[in-house]
């Protein structure tokens, strides 16, 4: 026991999620499998020639527009991207008024299904935070795989306590300004 968990002043939170797992495309909705078979579909174009490792995300809009986008590197690592956030990044480009209601990432190598459901990165975690805040609507994740799919009903199972416009307009004590 540590010991600030003697403190009897001490509040502890519990966080509780729930994961959906699916053992195959066909348990889920129809619509939920077109969306998978985009993201699927479009890790084939993927342009990864340093990892070799092949993601794909499609994004349901609000509007009904499915949104599709793959991972982009690049000779400079740094300056490619995570086929979530061309999608995401695509989708408020073009359809800034439209929520994202859900997103499906799938992922491949050598043109074969990864068989764990694909995680995502630390830095799509935060921006299908934002995409989430934006609309105040939580977005619906879908994580594929070849022996599971996972679903979660909202990016905050993804990125608990996570940082956002809230944080940056929060008062200073010491000088009361935000
Ligand atoms: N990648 C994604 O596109 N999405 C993820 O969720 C995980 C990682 C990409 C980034 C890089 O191009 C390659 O996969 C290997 O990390």
């Amino acid at each position: 026991m540590y010991f600030w968990e003697k403190s009897i002043k001490m509040k502890t939170t519990e966080i509780r999620f729930l994961i959906y797992e699916f053992q195959s495309i066909g348990e889920l909705p129809e619509n939920d499998q077109l969306l998978i078979q985009e993201a699927r579909k479009i890790t084939a174009w993927a342009y990864a020639p340093y990892s070799g490792f092949h993601v794909g995300a499609a994004v349901l809009l609000g509007n009904g527009q499915i949104i599709t986008g793959n991972n982009q590197e690049n000779s400079a690592y740094p300056s490619g991207l995570c086929a979530e956030r061309v999608a995401l990044f695509y989708a408020n480009a073009n359809y800034p008024d439209s929520e994202v209601k859900t997103i499906a990432v799938s992922a491949a190598n050598d043109g074969i299904l990864v068989s764990e459901p694909v995680k995502p990165c630390g830095s799509c975690r935060q921006v299908m935070a934002e995409a989430e805040m934006r609309f105040n609507h939580p977005i619906r994740v879908i994580l594929d795989g070849q022996d599971s799919i996972l679903v979660l009903n909202g990016v905050e199972i993804l990125l608990p306590l996570s940082f956002s416009k809230k944080d940056l307009a929060s008062p200073n004590p010491s000088t009361g300004r935000e």
